[in-house]
């Protein structure tokens, strides 16, 4: 999809070139029609690279759960996942994008344990309810992975998606609750 898009956008600028080359010689280069066709042209890559722009995921303040490890680990999270999304967004090659999405799945368990560790160790009354969330989400991506086997291109939209949508939704609701009792037993 990512590349059929990416294709029409370099037909699209191409076509617009031509328009702009012929217009040059019928209608002659200071016709307004002309600088209009250029200006479209020159507008094609701006509107494309803000369109993928969109598809990252940027850190905002709100998203701090006021434990400095965790936050540091959560824009970790995150500079993986648009890492991951520039792989696809710019066709970067099979063997990179498998790499990144090891990476996203290795950081994301990683996280997992270093949560569940501190929880466990202050004591979180909630600890069980949150590792079983955690544990939801790594089924799911291991599902989304066998199908990323299957049907590399439709599934890794899949992959993009959940990630995103679940790790903001986990972060600012289920990992914002246990700031105040975590900072309270002295987590950092
Ligand atoms: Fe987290
Ligand atoms: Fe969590």
């Amino acid at each position: 999809m990512n590349k059929a898009m990416d294709m029409c956008a370099l037909l699209l600028l191409t076509l617009t070139l031509v328009i702009a080359v012929l217009l040059v010689f019928m209608v002659g280069p200071t016709n307004p029609l002309t600088w209009s066709m250029v200006g479209v042209a020159v507008l094609i890559p701006f509107i494309r690279r803000r369109f993928k722009h969109r598809r990252r995921v940027d850190w905002k303040d709100a998203y701090s759960v006021g434990i400095d490890s965790i936050d540091k680990q959560h824009k970790n999270l995150i500079n993986l996942i648009n890492m991951l999304q520039t792989t696809v967004d710019y066709s970067t090659g099979e063997e990179f994008e498998r790499e990144c999405l090891a990476a996203v799945v290795d950081y994301t368990k990683t996280h997992f344990v270093y949560e569940e560790g501190l929880m466990s160790k202050y004591g979180y009354p909630d600890f069980e309810a949150h590792k079983a969330q955690h544990q939801k989400m790594i089924d799911k991506i291991s599902d989304l992975m066998a199908a990323y086997e299957e049907h590399p291109e439709s599934a890794m939209k899949d992959v993009l998606g959940f990630l995103k949508q679940w790790l903001i939704r986990h972060i600012n609701g289920t990992d914002k609750q246990y700031s105040e009792f975590l900072l309270s037993k002295g987590a950092h």
